[in-house]
């Protein structure tokens, strides 16, 4: 895998890769999406090699996952390392010393003052469930704000909050009681109809403004579940106030700000979390994805205020995994020692040249994004903003055809969620192939 190029050797899907596939279609749940047919075989950097030796460019880091690219060598020892020692003993029930050291770390990784616990866990949607029921047990209050567009996982408590697709709640009624979700700040298709700034920011006001005026109590709320940046909504950037003003309208009434760093956070954005780039000091923060590289590893890190729960009222038998933490804890040391400013400088590089193409492309409607999460919207009209739907999933398959492993979120959104090790020559080549591509959509579909 030395070389560092896409190198597309066989039609997709290959010989070897049609067989897998196959053998999936017939033994896996008909829920799985599979984007397009990549068979991976092996990665190394920013590069994936399929079974069939073909070699794509990653901009999409298996979902925002692979932050410290693939098999990073520092990990890859860390866990061999690991795996000659134990693989669990249960972090619930039992002690050992790379569990208490990953939870110091990232409660130093938070800036600010205040005493923080962690409670690990195996995925997002696991650290959503915690989350959930940590702010119900401290408050002791009913309900919970969550925002249209959101995506906090797929278990019934953390698809209570989430509203990002339809299709992902259809017949899994009743979700939790007492869920309220509100409009997200969305600049670009807002909500209300407003212009930015002269809408006041209406849209962090609402919840003030309508809900609690009309449907609850602020003193009934136990907490606003928010992502920094929206994720699977569509990679939408909230205006710089939205956070300040709704962490403040919840630290007057007694209600806790919860981040979804899921997707954001690890340094994606060039700060660890992504809300640090809206000066807001959250209650809670949750993480997942690449806290362990691609280990499965997720983390509720809270106020200790708020962690007033007792022994045996919350636990998991899996969560915090051996391996995971010693992964977690090189892939922590690697951010700090470069991986978050390389997220900032390749950030600035791919958003410069992304926000190029929008004046070459009609279909480009908006590009937005901070450090490596960044999002391109398309549209059909730039007047009518119409979604470009159908396009956007012609674009994803075309550039995986050309070597570039690319994902849409939202309806009609590209995003580069790279890993954070890619260097200036591979962001040159995404913005190549993806421009190529783009081009290639465009003269297909009807003019625009
Ligand atoms: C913001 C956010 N929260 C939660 C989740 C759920 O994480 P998991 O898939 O690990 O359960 C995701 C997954 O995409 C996410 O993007």
């Amino acid at each position: 895998m030395a070389v560092k190029v896409p190198d597309i050797k066989t039609p997709l899907p290959g010989k070897q890769a049609r067989k897998v596939v196959a053998k999936d279609r017939r033994y896996t749940s008909s829920s799985y999406i599979k984007e397009y047919p990549l068979v991976i075989a092996r990665g190394k950097g920013a590069m994936v090699e399929d079974v069939d030796g073909n070699r794509f460019l990653d901009f999409m880091a298996g979902i925002a996952v692979n932050i410290t690219g693939y098999s990073h060598p520092k990990v890859v020892r860390a866990v061999k390392k690991q795996a000659e020692k134990f693989f669990h003993i249960c972090s619930t029930d039992f002690y050992y010393e790379s569990f208490s050291n990953l939870a110091e770390r990232l409660v130093k990784m938070w800036p600010g003052e205040a005493e923080r616990s962690v409670f690990f866990t195996n995925s997002g949607a696991e650290a959503i469930e915690t989350a959930i029921k940590l702010v119900r047990y401290h408050t002791k209050r009913p309900y919970i704000i969550s925002f249209l567009g959101s995506f906090h996982g797929r278990t019934m408590g953390a698809l209570s909050l989430t509203a990002s697709k339809a299709k992902q709640r259809l017949h899994f009624s009743s979700f939790l009681p007492g869920v309220h979700h509100v409009p997200y700040g969305y600049c670009y298709r807002c909500p209300y109809h407003l212009t930015y700034d002269s809408c006041g920011i209406y849209c962090a006001d609402a919840i003030e403004k309508v809900v609690c005026q009309t449907l609850m109590s602020p003193r009934e709320i136990a907490a606003i579940f928010v992502e920094p940046i929206q994720g699977e909504g569509g990679y939408i950037l909230p205006p710089p106030e939205f956070h300040q003003k709704l962490k403040a309208f919840a630290e007057k009434n007694g209600i806790i700000y919860v981040v979804d760093e899921v997707q954001s956070g690890m340094g994606r954005t060039g700060k660890f979390l992504a809300i640090e780039n809206y000066g807001v000091e959250p209650d809670v923060v949750v993480l997942a994805k690449g806290l362990a590289s691609g280990l499965p590893l997720g983390a509720v890190i809270s106020k200790k205020k708020f962690m007033t729960w007792k022994a045996g009222t919350h636990g998991s038998t899996f969560g915090g995994n051996p391996l995971a933490c010693e992964a977690s804890l090189v892939t922590l040391e690697l951010l700090e020692k470069g991986l978050m400013a390389n997220a900032a400088r390749m950030g600035r590089r791919l958003l410069n040249k992304l926000k190029k193409l929008k004046k070459e492309f009609p279909m480009i409607g908006d590009v937005r994004g901070l450090g490596l999460m960044i999002g391109v919207e398309f549209v059909r009209d730039r007047e009518t903003k119409e979604p470009a739907v159908k396009e956007v999933h012609e674009i994803a398959q075309q550039a995986f055809h050309k070597g570039l492993l690319l994902l849409p979120c939202g309806d009609s959104v590209i995003r580069f969620c790279p890993p954070l090790i890619v260097n200036a020559r591979e962001v040159d080549t995404a913005v190549a192939i993806f421009a190529d591509v783009i081009k290639s959509v465009q003269k297909e579909g009807r003019p625009i």
